[in-house]
């Protein structure tokens, strides 16, 4: 039997639809806009796609987004010059600068630099202790859309096993922090594994939910899963595929896919998330609804 596909796009709508009369509402009795300044640094082609679903999102939710975009030689000082300048402005609710940063700047100085009040990405240190400790500011956004998505599919976590494979600050990390809480949507047995775990099929093969966030293509294979498991993907690899021309000729095409081999997991999973259409139209959702978090918290 094949899995129940997770639909991150259509579950994104109906949560975005939510936060767009929440935005109108709050407009209409405080007279603010939310407003969200977002950062890319250099010419990164994926960060550029991610930049603009961020504010085509902002548009249609009716928040404002103000984009900075700068050179791929922009300073560390430059850099700390504008978000101490946006810290201050009191129309900008949140900051975001997209990740990665170009080589040269030092990225934790930077994070380090942001309102931790309008730390929309939850990536500051004070940020991340509020969230260790079960009193969160803001939910970093793929984790806190990850939490939605198994919430509202109606996915229990209480007492299951949780494996996230991959360890970064982005993802992996805070979303062990999330399921490990005594909360709605949490209540996990929480393993994380990384590059340097022994045994890996082993440990992804005792997860009632195995979320995969490292970045290789096609990593995670049937065998590597219990049967009955829900398999969440958050990879986002752009790989080259053969296909062929109008003419028959083979050529070469670029496609977008995630960590998880699709075709062969959803055949022994319960559920699944698709690349793209997964988690990827939470993460937007959710920096939305920081935002618009941020500027009520911005009145009170
Ligand atoms: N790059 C990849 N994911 C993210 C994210 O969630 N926030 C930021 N700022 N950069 C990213």
């Amino acid at each position: 039997m094949s899995a129940m596909i997770l639909d991150g796009k259509a579950l994104a709508d109906q949560i975005r639809a939510e936060i767009a009369e929440e935005v109108g509402r709050f407009k209409e009795a405080s007279g603010i806009v939310p407003a969200l300044a977002v950062i890319l640094v250099g010419e990164n082609p994926a960060s550029q796609v991610y930049v603009r679903n961020k504010e085509m999102a902002c548009q249609k939710a009716g928040i404002e987004s103000l984009m900075y975009r700068l050179d791929q030689d922009t300073t560390t000082a430059d850099l700390l010059d504008l978000i101490r300048k946006l810290n201050q402005d009191a129309k900008v609710h949140g900051i975001l600068v997209q990740l990665p940063l170009p080589k040269g700047i030092e990225e934790k100085e930077i994070l380090d630099a942001i309102d931790p009040s309008k730390d929309v990405d939850a990536f500051h240190p004070e940020n991340v202790g509020l969230i260790s400790q079960g009193r969160p500011r803001f939910l970093p956004c793929t984790p806190y859309g990850i939490q939605q998505m198994l919430v509202r599919y109606n996915i229990e976590t209480d007492g299951k096993h949780a494996v996230i494979v991959g360890r970064s600050d982005i993802v992996g990390k805070p979303m062990a922090l999330l399921l490990v809480q005594k909360a709605v949507g949490a209540n996990a047995t929480v393993s994380i594994a990384h590059s340097r775990t022994k045994n890996l099929p082993e440990i992804t093969r005792t997860a009632d939910i195995l979320i995969v966030a490292i970045g290789k293509a096609n990593f995670l294979t049937a065998d590597m899963v219990k049967p009955g498991a829900v398999v969440i993907d958050v990879g986002m690899n752009r790989i080259e595929v053969g296909s062929t021309d109008e003419n028959g000729n083979p050529i070469k095409v670029k496609k977008l896919v995630g960590d998880v081999d699709f075709d062969s997991v959803k055949e022994v999973a319960s559920a699944i998330t698709p690349v793209p259409g997964g988690v990827g139209p939470l993460t937007v959702t959710m920096l939305l609804l920081n935002t618009l978090n941020s500027a009520k918290n911005s009145v009170r």
